[in-house]
């Protein structure tokens, strides 16, 4: 495994477990050509004949054919601007005398064990026995311009990450006006792209589409990946299912304005290509100056879109997730936000804290509205000092409460954000994102605060630090509740002001790094407005992000399945909250809402002082229930068995072990249907060759006694592994709708 040069063909042959990737260079001219990637090839030499260059329109240097009918099919590793390849461009430079063309052409290369941090930048990462590097230099020599290709490989997960490092090496002043992170050029195999799309409170639907003609994009320009799109793209051959068929995947590990594309051309080829979003950004490069384009992580799985996931839910929990709770079960939380919103006291938290200690519950969060003078949204973000009036004999107090209670406690911040009607924004209204000349357009009452400025950060974190220091404070939530918009800072100089986007994402990164520093042991839960900012580089920074603020369960399925497409369950920030939902009004059975949670990072949302005697049994078996399979939910093998936006019906997922010794079926039938049989559910991913006893969860009947062992109901029935693939488990119809099971087969 690893990479190989093979030198007498100028091929690079890059091998995940079950793997390979291949780059040629085209002789001479140094063109560096996409020559495979799919399901593992040993013995790759002569694979360069798949780049095809000797056909119709030929190599220029071999017969002096049309340089540009070359370049304009040639499959390339990333692509150049304006100089013959029509398709995508991958980098776009304005240089000093105002021209846009760059072609970036082999140079030398380097490959070595392990990886390179990206600076600045969220990255995956790996020991030098888990990781190696291809590093290709390429350079344009009319511009000075040398860029290194990064190309890294996992021994243990089939997932290549890729990004580009640029270099100013000549004298004057260069302008990088694009910079995506990867290009891949395909051979047409009917290809559907996946992307995930949504609004607040519905984020991460899935959306399969035919690859035709022409460019087909996601992308954000609100300066994070925001509700709407998402930095991700999928392309499964077009009869690609769950467990059948080739798929590629595309994943960004960035927090900002990003552009995922798919084209396809005249000749059916497909091109992708990853990165930052080019409009709105340009990146000055003086001269010796760098830049690092964040990372892409790809994926080729041959067994379907499950594989696919899997490997990134592997790939992100050993390799980029770095919080020492990413292996570990977070505490049972119990947030205030939709118990109280604004209108809480120390009182009413300590009665929260109370009643919750006694179900189950580890942790109380006290969400918006503890600081300043904030007694709803119109103020007082910037603020960031305890109200002494809302929670009186202060935080101090208040977190030893609820520590005598026994459980711990967690704060939350919005550290991004200023509200015009606040002290901060008094003292610096400079501070605040905005073109100068023109009202900065309000969301939710508040401007962005200029984080690429240091002095913003120093003074936000020292805010944040001194709460935080004074107090036993376990957990930090991290909001962003708006969009960029009006982009100008009032410290960068004419030229660089195109570089505010990135430069703002940079700053938010390097806060997070500060407050992780300072803080080592901190369980960091990122949030945007609900899932606005739900993607792979906050993750490097926060084990678990809230993933909408829609916690109706029925709404979460379809929230949690596009989620689940690309991010581990052990991520996805799951509650339980009130019915009739604050999102959409509707009624489901608590036991649903707990079965929906626990496929999550499990929590409450909502006051428990209210509950009825049943409703705070069922929080009783819940919490007991999290216990006996968090390990199993977080650490183990996620297969879909099937999806309610599929069949309007019901919707059916599994966790296995990863010893395959257990498995934990979720199960939740949506609509109850009159007059049928009972469903024929097709397992995946078990031991054929096991027995495996089924038990149920037991939130209804009589507990079988304390502690999660007393939640689990044996059925008293088993059945071979191979008989729950091919054949299929039954589940009884239930009465009703909204109605969930949770099903455990531990083999025998
Ligand atoms: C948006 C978050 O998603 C909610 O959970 C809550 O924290 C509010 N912000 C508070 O303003």
């Amino acid at each position: 495994m690893g990479i190989t040069y093979l030198p007498e063909e100028r091929l690079f042959q890059l091998d995940t477990p079950h793997t390979t990737y291949c780059i040629g260079i085209v002789d001479q001219e140094g063109f560096l050509g996409h020559v495979y990637y799919g399901r593992k090839i040993d013995d790759v030499r002569g694979a360069s004949a798949l780049m095809r260059i000797y056909e119709n329109p030929m190599t220029p240097q071999v017969n002096s054919r049309d340089r540009l009918s070359f370049l304009d099919s040639f499959p390339t590793e990333y692509s150049g601007h304006g100089v013959g390849d029509y398709r995508e461009s991958s980098v776009r430079v304005r240089s000093a005398a105002g021209h846009s063309a760059v072609l970036l052409t082999y140079e030398s290369h380097e490959i070595y064990r392990g990886k390179e941090k990206l600076e600045g930048l969220p990255a995956t990462f790996g020991s030098q026995e888990e990781v190696t590097t291809l590093a290709v230099t390429c350079r344009d020599k009319a511009l000075g311009l040398r860029a290194v290709l990064l190309y890294s490989v996992f021994e243990d997960t089939d997932a290549i990450a890729r990004s580009v490092r640029f270099y100013n090496d000549g004298s004057q002043p260069l302008y990088l006006e694009k910079a995506m992170s990867a290009c891949l050029d395909l051979d047409n195999r009917d290809y559907d792209m996946i992307t995930l799309h949504g609004s607040w409170a519905r984020e991460r639907r899935m959306d399969r589409r035919r690859v035709s003609h022409g460019k087909h994009a996601v992308s954000s320009l609100r300066g994070e990946p925001g509700h709407q799109e998402h930095p991700f793209l999928a392309l499964p051959e077009r009869t690609a299912t769950q467990d059948r068929g080739d798929v590629y995947g595309f994943s960004l590990v960035y927090s900002g304005n990003f552009r995922m594309q798919a084209e396809m051309n005249q000749f059916d080829s497909v091109r992708i290509t990853a990165g930052i979003e080019p409009e709105d950004f340009s990146w000055k490069l003086a001269p010796g100056e760098s830049f690092q384009a964040p990372e892409v992580i790809l994926v080729y799985s041959g067994e379907g879109l499950g594989g696919m996931s899997r490997a990134y839910h592997d790939l992100y929990r050993k390799h980029l997730i770095r919080s020492p709770y990413r292996n570990k079960k977070r505490p049972i939380l119990i947030n205030n936000w939709e118990a109280t919103y604004f209108d809480f006291d120390e009182k009413k938290l300590l009665d929260i804290a109370r009643e919750a200690a006694g179900l189950g519950i580890e942790m109380l969060v006290m969400d918006d509205g503890w600081f300043g003078n904030r007694f709803d949204d119109n103020r007082a973000l910037g603020d960031w000092q305890v109200n002494e009036e809302k929670l009186k004999g202060g935080l101090k107090k208040l977190v030893e409460g609820v520590n005598a209670l026994g459980l711990e406690f967690g704060i939350w911040f919005e550290p991004e954000m200023i509200s015009p009607e606040s002290e901060l924004y008094r003292e610096h209204p400079d501070w605040a994102i905005a073109v100068p000349g023109r009202t900065p357009g309000l969301a939710r009452n508040q401007y962005v605060l200029d984080v690429s400025r240091r002095e913003v950060r120093d003074c936000i974190l020292e805010q944040m630090f001194a709460v935080l220091h004074s107090a036993n404070i376990q957990y930090v939530k991290w909001d962003m509740n708006r969009p960029l918009s009006d982009l100008g800072s009032a410290e960068l100089e004419a030229d660089r002001q195109g570089e505010l986007y990135h430069r703002y994402v940079l700053g938010m990164y390097e806060m997070q790094e500060r407050l992780l520093a300072e803080f080592p042991d901190l369980l960091l839960e990122n949030c945007s407005g609900g899932g606005a900012r739900f993607d792979p580089g906050m993750l490097y920074y926060s084990p678990q992000i809230w993933c909408s603020d829609d916690t109706d369960a029925i709404e979460r399925l379809a929230i949690q399945e596009g989620t689940a497409l690309v991010y581990p369950l052990s991520a996805m920030g799951a509650h339980v909250s009130v019915c009739p939902n604050h999102a959409v009004g509707r009624n489901t059975p608590f036991e649903t809402r707990g079965i929906v949670a626990l496929a999550g990072t499990f929590g409450y949302e909502l006051d428990v002082t209210g509950l009825s005697p049943e409703d705070r049994e069922m929080v009783r078996r819940q919490t007991a229930l999290y216990h006996k399979f968090n390990d199993l939910v977080r650490e183990g093998d996620y297969y879909r068995i099937a999806s309610y936006g599929d069949n309007h019906l019901y919707d059916c997922f599994q966790v296995v072990s990863k010893d395959k010794g257990e498995s934990l079926v979720f199960y939740v039938q949506v609509l109850g249907e009159p007059n049928r049989h009972s469903r024929i559910l097709r397992l995946q991913g078990l031991d054929a060759t096991a027995v495996y006893h089924v038990y149920e969860a037991d939130m209804q009947g009589q507990a079988a006694g304390d502690g999660p062992e007393g939640m689990i109901k044996d059925t008293e029935k088993s059945y071979s592994g191979q008989l729950l693939q091919n054949g299929g488990m039954v589940l009884e119809r239930m009465w009703g709708d909204f109605r969930a099971k949770l099903v455990w087969l531990k083999r025998q």
